[in-house]
């Protein structure tokens, strides 16, 4: 089976399974880097790492526009349930759920989840997927964690990282978790949206070169890379 994934810019990402299309963390109409809107988007799965307005700002209405089933934590699926979202799976940290494109588990993130309107969000996750043949491990938005190493234990072929510090680990812990992780590859995330979250991201790539044994892979926002 063909998997392909696309950085939407920021923290969105579209990954294509067979014929399944699953959108993690949709920020479109209001992202500066988006190359596209949240019109143009079809999946049939929405996952969402936590509250914030830049991974939920388009989340409700693509959820009710296309049907989609929203896998979130227990709060987030409250809240979008209250706003007539009902095809949601709720699950929280350490939580896994086999869905007909691939095995879902919630990370341990270490950052916070309050929602837009000032909503409970739960506590911030990331995301495991096991696809047939690949492993792909999304941090989201996250600090860096020693417990990164009992995550790659499963054999990591990719992993997706922040790198914009402030909000979240910037390219210097990126790489203490990429040596956690031990991905065979890794793509950066979550940086160059406004300027306080610029970066070099090809300095970044030099240093994963030359610091961790996997392989980096610098994405401008529309591109896809083969999973
Ligand atoms: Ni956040
Ligand atoms: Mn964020």
């Amino acid at each position: 089976m063909s998997n392909q994934l696309t950085w939407l810019g920021h923290g969105t990402w579209l990954l294509s399974v067979g014929e399944h299309t699953i959108l993690l963390d949709p920020f479109l109409d209001e992202s500066p880097t988006a190359p596209i809107k949240a019109a143009e988007v079809e999946p049939d799965t929405i996952l969402v790492s936590h509250g914030h307005f830049d991974h939920v700002a388009d989340l409700v209405s693509i959820a009710q526009g296309t049907g989609a089933l929203v896998v979130a934590n227990f709060e987030i699926c409250q809240w979008v349930g209250k706003q007539g979202v009902e095809n949601t799976q709720p699950m929280n940290l350490g939580g896994k759920v086999s869905l007909p494109w691939g095995e879902v588990t919630m990370t341990l993130a270490h950052h916070s989840s309050s929602l837009p309107d000032g909503s409970y969000g739960g506590t911030a996750g990331g995301f495991l997927l096991q696809l047939a043949g690949t492993k792909i491990y999304f941090g989201c938005d996250t600090a860096l964690f020693s417990d990164m190493e009992r995550i790659g234990k499963v054999g990591l072929d990719w992993a997706v990282l922040p790198i914009g510090d402030l909000f979240t680990m910037g390219p210097e812990d990126s790489l203490e978790a990429i040596n956690l992780l031990t991905p065979k590859q890794v793509l950066p995330a979550h940086y160059n949206t406004w300027p306080p979250i610029e970066q070099d991201a090809s300095a970044w790539a030099e240093q994963v070169s030359q610091q961790t044994a996997a392989k980096p892979k610098v994405l401008e926002p529309g591109e896809t890379v083969e999973l």
